[in-house]
This record gives structure tokens, C-alpha cells and sequence, in this order.
């Protein structure tokens, strides 16, 4: 037990999971993709799961390997989640958005709108967007980091002043007086920055938690910078406890850094549970939602554990010559995830079914593996919580939700529901409105 309880946020990159071939898993319809009732569905299960937010990420530009494997976005995730938002009452929502490739004024009056209409839930992450395809759909080059980040600083600070330009009692709405709106509590912001620029202000009122919640995506000395001044959640990935322990300590130093109190950001760490009743009915699972990628990825495996291996030998262990000889990549930080399970006597096909190469760890077997996992990182100190990538939604929102969290509940590391109604209360993070008087 500890005094803090783990915050649970939800993946909802795609209509269909986390694995390429889940839009073809049992059950699943294959047209999700625009499907917005399926989101609706998804959406309400993790609110059942008291899941503090959804994530939706965003690519400006159509991702690789959609021939045969599921785009790794929303249709686009404002609209989506307006929907959403409708048919749900207490989930936060953490939507990507481009500070390259939009305006402050759009950010600002989009996700302060969908701020008001979900009553206080809204969240804003923050990125830089780094891909060129991205780029060029808007007729660009992705610039270089400095003049990335420098948008980015100005982009954040114009959104916050736009958001707090409609001062708190602003607005009169008062039929006897005939007076709508006090106009001189809605000011101009005036900010001219040497990348972008708003007049205001934006007229849009107060949500019941002031304004979005600002979350950030990424790491380095820029990206830090970013999360340390202006965001309360950090979104990240790490494959090893200590590793995602040293993620969340240099952004809460980064907090500090910037004259904030370090328990005001929240850091999560990605997982991707291969969630069965049993280690081999999770591995079976994998297997046959990754049949087509296997053998495509047995050269990287043999590369992580500094072997040469064959795609044709999938369904032998490694022998003990190869196991006396593999040693792990110092360049991959998954490799000895890999070779420990290497050695535990798996084919090459379980030990790829294991996710030793897919973007986050991946607990493997029943819902007290995963949440063993989860309790494991949480109590270390390493995360406030994590952001779930279930493999297929139909069917893995539902046994997360109805296996693994009593599991947590009664371990006393979740909690039996939401607290409050706003995002902001879900985080346990401070209300804000306008720009934070001491990162401005
Ligand atoms: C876990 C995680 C999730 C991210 N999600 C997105 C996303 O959905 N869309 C996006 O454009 N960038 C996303 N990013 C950020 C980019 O991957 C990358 O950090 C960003 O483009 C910064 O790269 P840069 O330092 O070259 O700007 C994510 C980063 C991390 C670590």
C-alpha cells in the first residue's frame, strides 16, 4: 500500500488496437476505422474502468503499413472526441495537437471548446511533430529544433493567455440588465512572438476546470524543457523501471526547474499488455494476431541479441550454442528484456509473441501478471501511472477493465472511482487559468 493511487489514461490510437492485425481479430468489425460508435463503446468501457483519460495521438499525415496493418489515429481526434464526450460523463480526454502545424488561436479555441462541453475533461498534448510526411502536407519542411521548439514556447504561452483572455466572472448572461458579457474582463492578449502572434481574445468562458489540461510528449533537453514549464502529464515511453524512473524524475526536476512544485506533473509510462487467461492462452493470442509480421522480424530479434537467425526456424528455441553466444544489444535498451526470455526456453515465435520489439513492455499471461507489472513500476517510484494500449479493443478494454483493475482496487492501488469531475481532479493536478504567473 501507498498513499498515492496509480493513474490509469487509454489508448485510443486506432479503431481497432494496438496490434496491426487487430482489425481482423475475432469480433472486431473491420470497417471500426469510421466507425465513431465503436470509439462511444471503447470510451464508456475505460470510464467504467474509472480510467482518468483517454490519449489519442495524431499523425498529419497517412502512417506507413496501412496496406495491411491499422492507421495509428482517429479519424481526427477533436471531432472524435466531441462525439465522445457527449456519450460520457467523467473520462478525461488528452488529444494531440501540432504546435508546427496549427495556429495558437485554433489550438486554443478548439480545445477550449471541447474544454466547456465536456464540463472540465479536456486536455491538450502538446508536440513539436518531427515527420516529414507531416510537413508535407502543409506545403513545409520540418525546420530544425530550435526554431521547432521556439514555435512550440510561444504556441503554448499565446494558447494560455488566449485561454485565459475571457476573465472567470466575465460573463453576465443577466436578462433584467440585458448585459451579456462584461467586456472589459475580455481583453486582447496581444502577444507577438517571432513565430506566431494572436490579437484576441478568445470567447470562449471557463470550463469547470478552468482550461485543458497541458500534457507533452517526448524527451531530450527540448522536450523537458516544454514538459517542466508548461505541462502537467507527461506521456512516455520507457522499456525498464529504472529507466522510466529516470523519465519521471527529470521531468519533475525540469518542474522545478521552472519554479513549479514537482508533484504537479504527472508522469506515464506506456504498456501493452498480451492479456489471456494463462501466459500460453496470452502468447497464443499474440501469435495469431502477428502470423503475418513474424517472420519480417526475426532479423531485427537476431540483430538485438547479436545473432544471426533464421526466419525459416520460427518454431524451434534457440540452441544452446546460439543461447551461450547471444549477448545484448547495447543500442536497443529492449535487448536484454529479449534475451532474458531468450533463455527462458521460448521458440522464436513465442519470444516475438512476448512484444520484445513492439514500442512498450508487454506483460504477458492473466490479469495478475499485468497487474503485478503495473504494481511493480508504480511502487518503484518509476511512474504516477500508465497509459494502456490494450492489443485489440473490442474485446481487451473489457477484460482490463473487469480483471486486472479489482485486482488493483483490492491491492489498494487504484481507486474504486473518480473523485472529482474535471481532468484536472482526476490528475490531482492544480487548477489554472490564463498563463502560470511564474513560467510566463
Ligand atoms: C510516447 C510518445 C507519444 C507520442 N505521440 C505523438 C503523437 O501522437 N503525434 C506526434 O506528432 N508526436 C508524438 N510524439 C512526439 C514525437 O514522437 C517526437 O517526440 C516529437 O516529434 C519530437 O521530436 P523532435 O524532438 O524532433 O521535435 C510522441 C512521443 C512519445 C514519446
Amino acid at each position: 500500500m501507498t498513499d498515492r493511487t496509480m493513474i490509469l489514461g487509454m489508448h485510443l490510437g486506432t479503431g481497432y488496437g494496438s496490434q496491426g492485425m487487430s482489425w481482423r481479430a475475432p469480433g472486431v468489425d473491420p470497417a471500426n476505422y469510421t466507425d465513431i460508435d465503436a470509439q462511444v463503446r471503447y470510451a464508456r468501457a475505460a470510464e467504467r474502468g474509472k480510467f482518468a483519460f483517454l490519449f489519442l495521438p495524431d499523425n498529419l499525415a497517412m502512417t506507413r503499413g496501412i496496406d495491411r496493418e491499422v492507421p495509428q489515429a482517429t479519424l481526427d481526434p477533436m471531432l472524435s472526441l466531441a462525439v465522445i464526450a457527449h456519450a460520457t460523463e467523467r473520462i478525461g480526454f488528452v488529444a494531440t495537437g501540432s504546435t508546427t502545424f496549427n495556429e495558437p488561436y485554433n489550438i486554443a479555441r478548439q480545445f477550449k471548446a471541447l474544454d466547456v462541453m465536456s464540463h472540465g475533461r479536456a486536455g491538450w498534448n502538446a508536440v513539436t511533430t518531427s515527420d516529414p510526411s507531416a510537413a508535407a502536407n502543409f506545403g513545409r519542411t520540418i525546420a530544425e529544433r530550435p526554431e521547432r521548439y521556439g514555435r512550440a514556447h510561444e504556441t503554448l504561452q499565446i494558447v494560455q493567455a488566449l485561454w485565459g483572455s475571457w476573465q472567470e466572472d466575465a460573463w453576465v448572461k443577466d436578462p433584467d440588465t440585458g448585459v451579456f458579457v462584461d467586456t472589459d474582463k475580455v481583453r486582447p492578449v496581444n502577444l507577438q512572438g517571432t513565430h506566431v502572434a494572436s490579437r484576441g481574445p478568445l470567447p470562449i468562458p471557463p470550463s469547470e476546470q478552468g482550461q485543458p489540461v497541458i500534457f507533452s510528449a517526448g524527451g531530450g533537453e527540448y522536450g523537458l524543457t516544454i514538459a517542466g514549464r508548461y505541462a502537467s502529464g507527461v506521456i512516455g515511453a520507457a522499456f525498464t523501471v529504472d529507466d522510466a524512473r529516470a523519465q519521471r524524475d527529470a521531468a519533475r526536476e525540469a518542474a522545478r526547474q521552472a519554479g513549479r512544485n514537482p508533484d504537479e506533473i504527472k508522469y506515464f509510462a506506456g504498456v501493452m499488455p498480451a492479456l489471456g487467461t494463462s501466459v500460453r492462452d496470452a502468447l497464443n493470442r499474440r501469435i495469431a494476431l502477428n502470423e503475418d509480421s513474424f517472420p519480417s522480424r526475426v532479423p531485427y530479434l537476431g540483430a538485438m541479441l547479436g545473432l544471426s537467425l533464421d526466419a525459416g526456424r520460427l518454431d524451434e528455441p534457440l540452441t544452446r550454442a546460439q543461447l551461450a553466444a547471444a549477448q545484448a544489444s547495447p543500442f536497443d535498451p529492449r535487448a536484454a528484456h529479449a534475451l532474458k526470455v531468450a533463455h527462458q526456453g521460448w521458440t522464436v515465435r513465442e519470444i516475438l509473441a512476448h512484444g520484445v520489439i513492439d514500442y512498450h513492455p508487454t506483460p504477458v499471461g492473466s490479469a495478475a501478471d499485468v497487474a503485478d507489472h503495473l504494481q511493480e513500476w508504480f511502487e518503484a517510484g518509476a511512474v504516477d501511472g500508465f497509459w494502456v494500449s490494450p492489443d485489440v479493443n473490442e474485446t481487451d478494454i473489457d477484460t482490463f477493465v473487469d480483471e486486472v483493475i479489482p485486482l488493483l482496487q483490492d491491492r489498494g492501488l487504484y481507486p474504486r472511482d473518480y473523485d472529482g469531475t474535471t481532468l484536472r481532479e482526476h490528475l490531482g493536478v492544480p487548477y489554472q487559468y490564463g498563463i502560470d504567473p511564474r513560467t510566463a
